[in-house]
This record gives C-alpha cells, structure tokens and sequence, in this order.
C-alpha cells in the first residue's frame, strides 16, 4: 500500500506532546505515570479514529496509539487544549516494543486492519506471524488479551490458525462482525473498517488470551 507523504508530519510528530517521545524511559512504570490506569495500546493505528474514540469512552484506561508512519500519526493529534489526558502516541516500529514495555505491562493490544503481506516469502512480517506473537505475549498481563479485525479474510484465517497453533485460546471469534449481535455491541469502527464494510466487505474480529506461562 502506498501512503501519500505528507510534508513537515515529521516535524509535527516529533515536536507534539501528545506523542511520547523517548518512551524506552518509561518501561516498567507506564502505569504510574498515567494514575495507575491499566494500559491498551492499538499497533499500526493510522490516523488514529478507533484508539480516540475508544480513550474517550473510557477515561479509566490509557490508551496508546502506535504507528511508524509520520504521515498518518500526524493526523491523529488534536490541538493540544482537545487532547484526551489518558492518550497518547508512539511514533516508532512496532518490532521495537520489548525495548518499551516491561513484560506482563500491557492489558490489552489491538490489531486492525494490519498490513496483510499477502505473499508467503513475506509472512513472517505480518503483526500476526509467530515471532511478532511472541513479542505481544511477552508484554501482555496473564489476563491481558489481544483483540485483531480485518476484512482480509486470508490473513484472518491464517491469523486465527497462527495463534491456535502458538498456544493462544481465541475466546470470541466471528467472520462478520456487524451483523453478530454480541461483539458488534460496542463496537468502534476504524477507518479502514469504515471504507471496508461501506463497499460491503464483512469483517471479521478475534479476542485471544495470550498462553500460560
Ligand atoms: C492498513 S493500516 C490500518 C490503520 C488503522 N488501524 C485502521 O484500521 O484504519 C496499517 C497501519 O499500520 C502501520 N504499521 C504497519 N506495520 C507497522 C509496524 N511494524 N510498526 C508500526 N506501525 C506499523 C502502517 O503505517 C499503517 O498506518
């Protein structure tokens, strides 16, 4: 998929407040730095719609939106006097978080509408393949979960195939999430899921508890 640059998002990221900058310093006390919430972070959140709508309906958790492109994270900031206290933004690649968590430190990861790299010789890249699943698990609580939507129903299926087979139990799991009348309650669209559905792609939607240890 090709982004449109957008000139000077590099600048704006990393002069904005509203990303964490540096957050390599705060492993191992993200929760006391934002009053003992627990922590959800979206990896690969785009412009960033599901996560501020999700921080804003629930003041108790904080949240933190993901995203290695400059292009796309500038457009989630808000100006500095409507930013939401219990979110925040992470401008950096997503491979990078063991260096910023502490493990057991996140309660909950979401994965929308990641990049499918549909080839074979590419899987390992998908959020899903097992080296990055083991990554998500190392920072997730014992209770924590990981709750994954896509309309690429391919990489769905090999997701949900993927976390079977590394020990992951999938608690909730639907091939068409706005019309299933329990995990469409509440549900929050993403952009991707808005352009998505609009053109009548269903979607499908996951909820995974990490192994035991
Ligand atoms: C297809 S978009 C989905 C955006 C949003 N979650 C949605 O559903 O509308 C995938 C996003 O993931 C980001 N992304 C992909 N791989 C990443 C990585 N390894 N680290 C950080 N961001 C990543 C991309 O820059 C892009 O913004």
């Amino acid at each position: 998929m090709r982004l449109k640059h957008i000139p000077g998002s590099e600048e704006a990221v990393a002069g904005s407040p509203q990303v964490i900058h540096e957050p390599e310093s705060l492993k191992g006390r993200w929760s006391a730095e934002f009053d003992g919430r627990p922590i959800a972070l979206e990896i690969g959140c785009g412009k960033g719609q599901f996560i501020t709508q999700l921080a804003a309906r629930d003041p108790q958790t904080a949240y933190f939106g993901l995203d290695f492109y400059s292009s796309v994270l500038v457009k989630a900031l808000k100006k500095d006097s409507e930013a939401l206290p219990n979110l925040r933004f992470l401008w950096m690649d997503a491979s990078g978080l063991s260096e910023v968590f502490a493990p057991g430190e996140v309660s909950v990861i979401y994965l929308n509408f990641s990049d499918p790299w549909p080839k074979d010789r590419h899987a390992k890249r998908r959020l899903t393949a097992p080296g990055f699943l083991k990554k998500w698990q190392s920072l997730l609580a014992p209770e924590g979960r990981l709750e994954f939507k896509t309309d690429n129903m391919p990489l769905f299926d090999w997701s949900a195939e993927t976390l079977k087979n590394e020990g992951w139990t999938i608690t909730a799991i639907t091939h068409d999430l706005h019309h299933d009348p329990v995990l469409s309650e509440g549900n929050i669209m993403t952009e991707y899921e808005e352009k998505f559905s609009a053109r009548g792609n269903a979607i499908g939607k996951l909820i995974a508890l990490p192994p035991k240890a």
